[in-house]
């Protein structure tokens, strides 16, 4: 499991994201600290071929971060994710690349998961990316502006970033016709409570979880029409993997082991029709 140097749900706490950046480059050490530790990153819970560069993205003299159509000011590099395609790759993808997102929350720099508005094609020949591979994301890394700008404040509000759902519309006991509450959750509530507060593409929020004998099992509710915009990525199972890491690396901090595994079936879950099964984590007994 990842080590911060501070408990992840302070991080999961404290971080947003930011789309204005001061016009200041990291320094090396900084860099070198968060190349060491993608470099570092254990291999996701389903294997898929995940990898993160921190590339360079020279400003010159614009004022906007090059490949992200003016919506990220000031940044001058990007921590980019690269994956091969595989069944459970997205998943994999959200898991890794929030990890790195939370160690640059510690360092106290800025990020921002960047789905839609930047240029595939830039990032992917500054990252260097062979056959066969492809850019779901990347994000800004850089020190913050102390105000948003207007730009990114429309970002924010458009998306209704500050909100999220209730605990009783996202969690559920075993058969989804039942909320589960903050009490039933028992010791797993605050590991649930940070996939509450985790970000998603366009703030949907899309993760459902139904617990049973003493497992934990992630569903997806898909937005509609959705998906059309980018149909060879999958953001949603993308918030699914976010999601994810913020239970298993907040169970694990609290001393709570278990395991990523997928069912053969929805693990005799009766789910309605309009969720899909994606993952179970399941305690170590
Ligand atoms: C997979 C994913 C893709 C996203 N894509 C974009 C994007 O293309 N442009 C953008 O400005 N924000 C993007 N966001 C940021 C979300 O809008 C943001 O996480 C959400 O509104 C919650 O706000 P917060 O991150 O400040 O908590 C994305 C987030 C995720 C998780």
């Amino acid at each position: 499991m990842v080590d911060y140097p501070e408990p992840v749900t302070d991080l999961i706490r404290r971080r947003k994201s930011w789309r204005s950046y001061r016009r200041e480059p990291l320094s090396e050490e900084l860099k070198s600290s968060i190349r060491g530790f993608i470099a570092s990153l254990d291999p996701p819970p389903f294997g898929s071929s995940v990898r993160l560069e921190l590339v360079d993205a020279p400003l010159h003299d614009r004022s906007w971060t090059p490949g992200t159509y003016g919506v990220v000011r000031g940044a001058s590099h990007m921590l980019v994710g690269i994956l091969k395609p595989s069944d459970m790759a997205f998943e994999d993808f959200g898991y890794c690349f929030e990890s790195a997102i939370l160690y640059c929350t510690a360092l106290n720099l800025g990020t921002c998961w960047i789905g839609g508005t930047f240029s595939r094609d830039y990032y992917g020949r500054a990252a260097g990316i062979t056959s066969g591979e492809m850019i779901p994301v990347v994000s800004p890394v850089g020190y913050v502006t102390e105000k948003r700008s207007i730009l990114d404040s429309v970002f924010a509000l458009s998306a209704g970033s500050k909100n999220r759902r209730p605990f009783s519309d996202l969690f559920f006991k075993s058969d989804f016709s039942t909320p589960l509450d903050k009490q039933e959750a028992g010791e797993h509530a605050e590991a649930l409570e940070m996939v509450r507060l985790a970000p998603s593409a366009k703030n949907k929020q899309p993760w459902r979880v139904a617990a049973k004998n003493g497992g934990f099992h992630f569903f997806l509710s898909r937005s509609t029409g959705y998906r059309s915009l980018f149909p060879e990525v999958d953001l949603q199972r993308i918030d699914i993997g976010i999601a994810m890491f913020h239970f298993s690396s907040t169970a694990a901090s609290l001393g709570l082991a278990g395991s990523w595994k997928r069912m053969e079936s929805s693990h005799g879950i009766s789910a309605p029709k309009s969720l899909e099964y994606r993952a179970s984590w399941i305690p170590q007994l």
